[in-house]
């Protein structure tokens, strides 16, 4: 059975980007592989220093991944933290990947830019991220388009570990959807809607009210050409809309942009789509998180099962690197 590992970080409010890039394609997942799917609150200190909020969220997003639709019976959601593997081979991976490496990491360049402090924990993120995928010997990685670089580098650091030390990692490859890869921001659809923008108008919440949603799309940025093509260059905002309504609806973003002469149409069609699309997630949050002792206990068995594996691997990547084991 093919095994699938991907992993989210509690830091900030889950949006459409992250669903229709990722989550979406992981409850699809979970019936034909055996899936991994851990809430990363490691990687999220990289970006956290005020005490308290970071349970809070990760906590909040098992209850998002449960309502998506992942169902505890066939998938292992786990938390970072409550498996220590991924810091123990995280560290082998800091040793594994070289400092050239992870300097051409887009993603740190933008985030360091974006930062007064700087840590050592954000330059070094790619190696906690191969730990966490080499860990489950996981073939597929479903992410969004910007995490292809990540899975790039781990497979790198997969094929140099197999070539110094014999064969040990399974060499993972990235899976993205068709539609909804990289969805932008709606107020600068240049730029992929992220939990870190600006402002919060751009960035439509899982758990926005619909007449938020509704709001949000109205106020879309388009452009003037008044015409509906789907073209990306050209008409950035429009073509967002396009792949938003596509994803929503599992329809073509090209096929729809025929069906469309109006910008006011295609925003409100898009809202609503969105709007019908995350009701009934929106319903199974609120009555997840009535319980969250029961969330609680979801995850300490999901740590139990990713330990499982993980352990294994790591002592498998112990030995072949030939330390000597506790006696
Ligand atoms: P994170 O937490 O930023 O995002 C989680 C997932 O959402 C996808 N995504 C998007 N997809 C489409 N359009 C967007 N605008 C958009 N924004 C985010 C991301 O591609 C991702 O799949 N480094 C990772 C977390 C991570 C990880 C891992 C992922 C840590 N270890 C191991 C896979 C495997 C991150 O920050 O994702």
């Amino acid at each position: 059975m093919v095994r699938v590992l991907s992993c989210i970080q509690p830091s900030g409010d889950v949006h459409l980007g992250n669903y229709l890039g990722a989550l979406r394609n992981w409850v699809h997942g979970q019936h034909r592989a055996e899936v991994f799917h851990g809430i990363v609150d490691l990687h999220a200190l990289t970006a956290t220093d005020r005490p308290g909020v970071l349970g809070d969220h990760t906590l909040r997003l098992a209850a998002v991944l449960f309502a998506v639709g992942l169902d505890p019976d066939v998938a292992t959601v786990f938390v970072q933290s409550h498996v220590p593997e991924h810091a123990q081979l995280g560290w082998v991976m800091e040793c594994t990947v070289s400092f050239g490496e992870l300097s051409r990491m887009t993603q740190f360049k933008d985030k360091s830019e974006r930062r007064d402090f700087v840590s050592a924990g954000l330059f070094t993120y790619p190696a906690l991220q191969a730990a966490d995928i080499l860990l489950y010997d996981a073939q597929e990685v479903p992410v969004g388009d910007d995490q292809r670089q990540h899975i790039e580098i781990t497979r790198d650091v997969a094929i140099r570990f197999n070539g110094r030390f014999g064969e040990t990692f399974v060499v993972p490859k990235a899976v993205t959807p068709p539609v909804g890869a990289r969805v932008m921001d709606l107020q600068d659809p240049t730029s992929k809607m992220s939990k870190s923008s600006a402002g919060t108008a751009g960035t439509v919440y899982l758990t926005d009210d619909p007449s938020d949603i509704d709001k949000k799309f109205r106020r879309a940025v388009t452009d003037s050409r008044a015409e509906v093509t789907y073209d990306r260059e050209a008409q950035p905002g429009v073509a967002n809309l396009l792949d938003i309504l596509a994803a929503a609806t599992g329809d073509d973003p090209r096929r729809l942009a025929g069906s469309y002469q109006q910008y006011g149409q295609l925003k409100k069609d898009t809202g609503d789509a969105v709007v019908a699309m995350l009701a009934p997630i929106q319903q199974r949050y609120r009555d997840l998180l009535e319980d969250r002792a029961e969330l609680g206990r979801l995850l300490r068995i999901g740590a139990d099962r990713a330990r499982g594996v993980a352990a294994t691997t790591l002592s498998r990547a112990y030995g072949a690197i030939g330390l000597l084991p506790p006696s």
